[in-house]
């Protein structure tokens, strides 16, 4: 049944032709081409256009629509940017989102600061996990305006029957994506079709902070490929782009993937007590530092996997990637054919650079935890949770959020039922690393006020 949809989708998107390809300005450096690229070259096919966008108001729950209708246009495309985790730009091009590519012609075009940058605390970070994305909401409400625009639906939105996207606000299912567009490629990028479907194990990530990228020579949450331009291409591998058209974007990926080597984490924007943050680092070099590294002047980061039985935490991304995926992938054009160092059978996650920690929230690979406070007290993670838009907690360090034993009862869309995160769901659990219970409370204090400092 899975192949037999997926064999339509193909067939439905090898009708829709690939976009025109635009041209950075001349005299950038490589990393500002790849910031350029981002913002206007589409890489993959639109998923609609201006006037979808502009009428999505008519799907809206009652009293948000009557509210929408009342309102400027301008106002309704703010509260259509707050509803699907849309942001400015931060500069110029007032009214194109970040997260999209808007061509000429007004086709919206998903591109990276989708699921890589957003807002913290109302304020536009490039680089920072968008944890507001609300993909398969944004998506499902253009599917349900279109047919009264008289417009067709877009191979993402016909995905989005039966592939989940994203089960809970600023998480995605972007590497099962990955895995089910790799699948229909052979090693030097074809598209194949009669290949067996990898069973394929949906659950969502938050996506990892762009200015860490910098320090990594593996990349990825289990470390299984070395950074390469080639690796960030994968976003690029949907069916409308040939194999030709797709490897002819290498050169635009070398500039992006310069970009995000050109980003430096944002500074904490609020009060800082130096003197218990002081204290702070010696605790944090005590307790922290082997896995995480070091920061201020002596630099340093280790890059260590933890065995996914020791760091405890949601283990279903470590096997959601079937090997024969990894090593489709090593042997491939984007593996460089072995000579890139592909890591077929990673045995845990690496433990990530903390650069920028204030502003990465919510935590872990699943961002299952809302505030640093919870990281540093295990015990008392909340089971389900819900954020405010722009809130921010500098108490616990994270996410303004309210707590809950359950969703309640009486949120029954499924757009609202996605603002909570349920970390009993599959994927999603918020267990595991308890190297925190070393510390006693003072401890915890000054490693809170250190990490606002790093
Ligand atoms: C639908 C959401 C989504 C989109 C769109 C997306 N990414 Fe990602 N990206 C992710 C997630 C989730 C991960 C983490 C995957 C993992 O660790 O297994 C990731 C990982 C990465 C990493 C690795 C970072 C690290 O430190 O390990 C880079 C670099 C990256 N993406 C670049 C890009 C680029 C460039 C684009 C656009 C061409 C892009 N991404 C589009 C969700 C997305
Ligand atoms: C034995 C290695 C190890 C030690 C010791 C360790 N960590 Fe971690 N840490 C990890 C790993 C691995 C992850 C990634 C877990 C995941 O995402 O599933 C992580 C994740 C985190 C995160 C979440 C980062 C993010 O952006 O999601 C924070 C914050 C953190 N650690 C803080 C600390 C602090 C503070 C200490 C010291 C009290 C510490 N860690 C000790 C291995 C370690």
């Amino acid at each position: 049944m899975i192949r037999a949809v997926f064999f339509l989708f193909f067939v439905l998107a090898c009708f829709i032709s690939p976009l025109n390809a635009q041209d950075p300005p001349v005299g950038l450096t490589p990393a500002q081409r790849g910031e350029w690229l981002i913002l206007n070259k589409p890489f993959i096919t639109a998923d609609f256009d201006q006037e979808t966008f502009d009428n999505l108001w008519k799907t809206w729950p009652e009293p948000l629509k009557s509210r929408a209708k009342n309102a400027t246009s301008e106002q309704r495309r703010q509260m259509a940017f707050s509803r699907y985790g849309l942001t400015e730009r931060p500069h110029g091009s007032i009214g194109k989102p970040l997260q999209y590519v808007v061509t000429d012609r007004g086709e919206w075009v998903m591109n990276c600061h989708s699921c890589h940058s957003g807002k913290v605390a109302g304020k536009v970070i490039p680089g920072v996990p968008n944890s507001l994305f609300a993909m398969q909401t944004l998506l499902e409400e253009t599917r349900a305006i279109k047919p009264q625009l008289g417009k067709q639906l877009s191979s993402k939105e016909i995905a989005s029957f039966f592939f989940p996207l994203g089960s809970t606000v600023g998480t995605t299912n972007a590497v099962i994506f990955g895995v089910a567009l790799g699948t229909f490629r052979d090693s030097e990028m074809n598209l194949v079709t009669n290949v067996k479907v990898p069973m394929l194990l949906h659950h969502d990530m938050d996506a990892p902070a762009w200015w860490h990228y910098k320090k990594k020579k593996q990349i990825y949450i289990d470390g299984f490929a070395e950074k390469n331009h080639r690796v960030l291409m994968s976003f690029a591998l949907v069916r409308s782009n040939s194999s030709e058209r797709y490897r002819s974007f290498e050169d635009d990926f070398r500039d992006i993937s310069a970009y995000i080597e050109s980003l430096d984490a944002p500074v904490y924007p609020y009060a800082i007590d130096r003197k218990l943050a002081s204290r702070g680092k010696d605790v944090f070099d005590n307790h922290c530092l082997r896995c995480h590294g070091s920061y201020g002047e002596k630099e340093s980061y280790p890059e260590r996997t933890i065995p996914i039985d020791e760091i405890g935490t949601d283990p279903v991304r470590l096997r959601a990637l079937p090997v024969v995926y990894r090593e489709g992938l090593k042997k491939s054009w984007v593996g460089e054919y072995g000579k890139l160092n592909t890591i077929t059978d990673p045995k845990g996650y690496v433990a990530p650079p903390l650069d920028g920690v204030w502003a990465t929230a919510p935590y872990f690979h699943n961002g299952s935890v809302p505030t640093l406070w919870h990281v540093l007290h295990p015990e008392q993670r909340p089971a389900v949770w819900r954020r405010t838009e722009d809130g921010y907690d500098r108490e616990r360090v994270g996410l303004e959020i309210e707590s809950f034993d359950r969703v309640p009862r009486d949120v029954v869309t499924p757009a609202d039922k996605r603002k909570y995160f349920d970390t009993r769901k599959f994927g999603k659990k918020n267990s595991g690393h308890t190297y925190p219970n070393e510390l006693d409370e003072q401890e915890k204090r000054a490693v809170l006020e250190y990490l606002k400092t790093i």
